[in-house]
């Protein structure tokens, strides 16, 4: 799929300033030189991203993490043995290279190490930091495909490393060890008992002021098409309702039964968190792009293998009211 050659290209526009969307385990990034702040300000034009919010560098080992933090604490050690490389991202005080582009002027840097062997490869053939957000349009959802990036994005990236469908399907955890407790600022697909385990102390919730990371924000990862989630029986209930009164509406639904009725658009999304997050924002973009009046998601269960989803859901969720169905 992606050859040395395609490597060899993308490292090189990386050098000469432009953009490269490229595969990670979680979700496609939208990737510049971290070292060059013109070019990561491009990744803000592209994504029409508030100058304010900082991204990610993605480094190719943790031993590059000294180059970046100007403190690497034991906690952080530990994490980079026991996750990476792999979907987590740790944010710690920044060293004085890194550029207030990168930060958004804050006093700290967010590093994580991915796995996507497309990912790697490009790290190593680069040998600088890439600073990446997810490859979407500011506070929609993010993308799984090299085609998701494409149709968003168009011309806008010079080069789009095609590595199939992210694996996990959804953003890395991002633990906060910069300030007092480690904080767990964006749950992921490693889940917080995990990094508990590796660290040897609890996290702490995040505090108002976490809301600068605006993964964190109330609404974000959210289809264009207003998204209600609702309890198994109720959303199915109230999409059959809506729909006999001649409404639109696209159900992501967690049950194997059929449609209750014809002529909705019907995702029924894999029953296991695995799979669930894997298809989670391939499944959103699709019931957006029906073009309903509506998206009614049946609720995932309460578990901790659910966390990140539900709170990816809730967020997509945030902003859209309930369909009224009188
Ligand atoms: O899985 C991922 O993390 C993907 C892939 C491409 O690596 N990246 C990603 O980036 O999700 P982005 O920019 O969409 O989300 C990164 C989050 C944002 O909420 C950002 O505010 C937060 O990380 N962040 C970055 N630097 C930070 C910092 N210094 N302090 C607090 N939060 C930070
Ligand atoms: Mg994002």
């Amino acid at each position: 799929m992606v050859s040395d050659r395609d490597i060899e290209h993308a490292a090189s526009v990386l050098s000469a300033g432009g953009l490269v969307a490229f595969p990670t385990e979680t979700v496609y990034g939208l990737g510049a030189d971290a070292s060059n702040a013109a070019a990561v300000r491009k990744i803000f034009e592209a994504k029409g991203r508030p100058a304010t919010h900082p991204v990610i560098v993605h480094l190719a080992d943790a031993a590059q993490l000294a180059t970046w933090a100007r403190e690497v604490p034991e906690g952080a050690r530990r994490l980079a043995r026991r996750f990476w490389p792999g979907p987590l991202t740790i944010i710690l005080k920044r060293a004085s290279k890194v550029s207030d582009v990168v930060t958004g002027g804050q006093d700290t840097v967010a590093l994580r190490v991915p796995s996507h062997p497309v990912a790697q490869q490009l790290l190593a053939r680069f040998g600088g930091g890439i600073a990446a957000p997810s490859a979407n349009r500011h506070g929609r959802v993010s993308a799984t495909t090299a085609e998701h990036v494409r149709r968003e994005f168009g011309a806008a990236v010079d080069c789009v490393l095609d590595g199939g469908e992210a694996r996990i399907g959804i953003e890395s955890a991002i633990v906060d060890l910069s300030r007092g407790a480690p904080t767990l600022l964006r749950p992921g697909w490693i889940t917080a008992v995990e990094i508990e385990a590796a660290l040897g102390v609890a996290l702490a919730a995040p505090t108002a002021d976490a809301a600068r990371a605006p993964g964190t924000l109330a609404a974000h990862y959210a289809p264009r098409t207003p998204l209600t989630l609702m309890e198994g029986d109720l959303a199915l209930e109230l999409a059959a309702s809506l729909a006999r009164q001649g409404r639109r509406v696209a159900v992501l639904a967690l049950s194997a039964r059929p449609p209750p009725l014809e002529g909705l658009e019907w995702v029924a999304a894999p029953r296991d968190a695995a799979g669930y997050a894997h298809a989670l924002y391939a499944s959103l973009r699709r019931l957006d792009d029906a073009g309903c009046d509506t998206i009614i998601a049946e609720q995932p269960p309460q578990a901790p293998e659910w966390a990140a989803i539900n709170d990816r859901l809730a967020r997509a969720a945030a902003g859209s009211s309930v369909p009224d169905d009188t």
